[in-house]
């Protein structure tokens, strides 16, 4: 018996990008999908979740993750549909969450794919506050940040996928929560919305100082997604003992050279030393995936409840994928980003 045929459109990489990803970089394509071995799945893609890592696999410079080929479909996290299955594990209509693609089909073996959780208002919400994006500002925030009730958090990308989630669960243990990010549309959401105590807009001239007056006990933990200037500015207000979890440096995505200014090093090394504070890279695969389940005990009542708010960014179309991630660099996403592809 012969298969219907099944168009994928795909958008792989046309060349590597020099600075910030222009639309050049990237190419729609379409081809005719093979047919479905033995144990395989076929998946139609729901939401493409668009996430600043995908800027590292952009470039072939050494990284923890392998690069993206050139000609090769773009790498990405995406909940899908099951529409046919021959493996066992799956079935006609269940919902999964896996890499696969930039894409509107994919076939897999499913080794790499995770049921998404049962009877989500959205399915998007397995790739954003109930998926990667989640367990990272909650995992990086308990297990690394180590919050205790009456300390001071600072946070930026706080309106976005991971900083919201790091600040809402930061309040809910009792922290004071001061937020960061880019606009006053942005800070007002942050504070009305999510329930931060106060949120800073990193374009302000006086940011530092503006950061100096909102934290009038100092900052016991900062929550690093960004870099750049916000790191510069918390560095002289870190207390003693204070925990870095460094989860991102989005400021320094598109930069092809070092910045410009005085060499910062010294003071951070400075800093740390004396305040023998504690910074500490993670990388959520390697290092909280083997306690999702824990994620989704704690963290899918307080999403049901309410108690953790989150907002989606939601563009319409794999054709619009490649803006929507130049603009994510650019903080032009007001929220977890997903591409609805089907
Ligand atoms: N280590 C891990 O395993 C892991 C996992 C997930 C995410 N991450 C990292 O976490 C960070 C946030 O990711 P996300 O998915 O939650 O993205 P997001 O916050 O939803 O979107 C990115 C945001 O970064 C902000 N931004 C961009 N350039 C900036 C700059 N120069 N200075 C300050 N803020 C800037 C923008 O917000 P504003 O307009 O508010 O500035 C933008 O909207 C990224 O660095 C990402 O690589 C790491």
């Amino acid at each position: 018996m012969t298969q219907e045929l099944i168009l994928n459109q795909r958008v792989v990489l046309a060349s590597r990008p020099q600075g910030a990803p222009t639309p050049e970089n990237f190419r729609l394509e379409r081809e005719a999908l093979p047919d479905l071995q033995d144990g395989q799945v076929q998946l139609r893609t729901l939401y493409l979740s668009l996430d600043p890592y995908m800027r590292g696999r952009m470039s072939d410079a050494p990284s923890y993750a392998a690069p993206v080929e050139i000609d090769a479909v773009m790498e990405g996290g995406a909940v899908s549909v099951v529409e046919q299955s021959r493996n066992p594990a799956f079935k006609e209509g269940d919902l999964v969450v896996g890499q696969t693609g930039w894409q509107t089909h994919s076939i897999s073996d499913g080794s790499n794919l995770l049921m998404a959780p049962k009877d989500l208002p959205s399915p998007s919400m397995a790739v954003g506050v109930l998926g990667m994006p989640g367990i990272t500002g909650y995992m990086g925030l308990m297990d690394i940040g180590k919050p205790k009730a009456g300390e001071t958090l600072v946070v930026a990308a706080a309106s976005g996928a991971v900083g919201s989630v790091v600040g809402q669960v930061a309040k809910l243990n009792g922290l004071r929560v001061v937020g960061v990010a880019g606009g006053e549309d942005k800070c007002r959401y942050v504070v009305d919305e999510l329930g931060f105590d106060a949120c800073i807009d990193h374009r302000s001239e006086d940011f530092a100082e503006q950061l100096k007056a909102a934290v009038p006990d100092g900052i016991d933990i900062y929550f690093e997604l960004v870099g750049g200037k916000v790191l510069e500015s918390v560095i002289p207000l870190l207390n003693e003992r204070a925990r870095v979890p460094l989860c991102g440096l989005i400021a320094h995505y598109n930069a092809q050279s070092e910045p410009e200014g005085p060499n910062r090093l010294p003071l951070l090394m400075r800093t740390l030393l004396t305040k023998r504070a504690k910074i500490q890279g993670f990388i959520v695969y390697e290092e909280y995936y083997d306690r999702l389940d824990e994620f989704m005990q704690a963290m899918i009542p307080l999403v049901k409840d309410g108690k953790v708010k989150f907002r989606e960014d939601v563009v319409e179309g794999l054709e619009n994928a490649p803006d929507a991630f130049i603009g994510l660099l650019d903080g032009k996403n007001f929220g977890k980003l997903v591409v609805k592809v089907s």
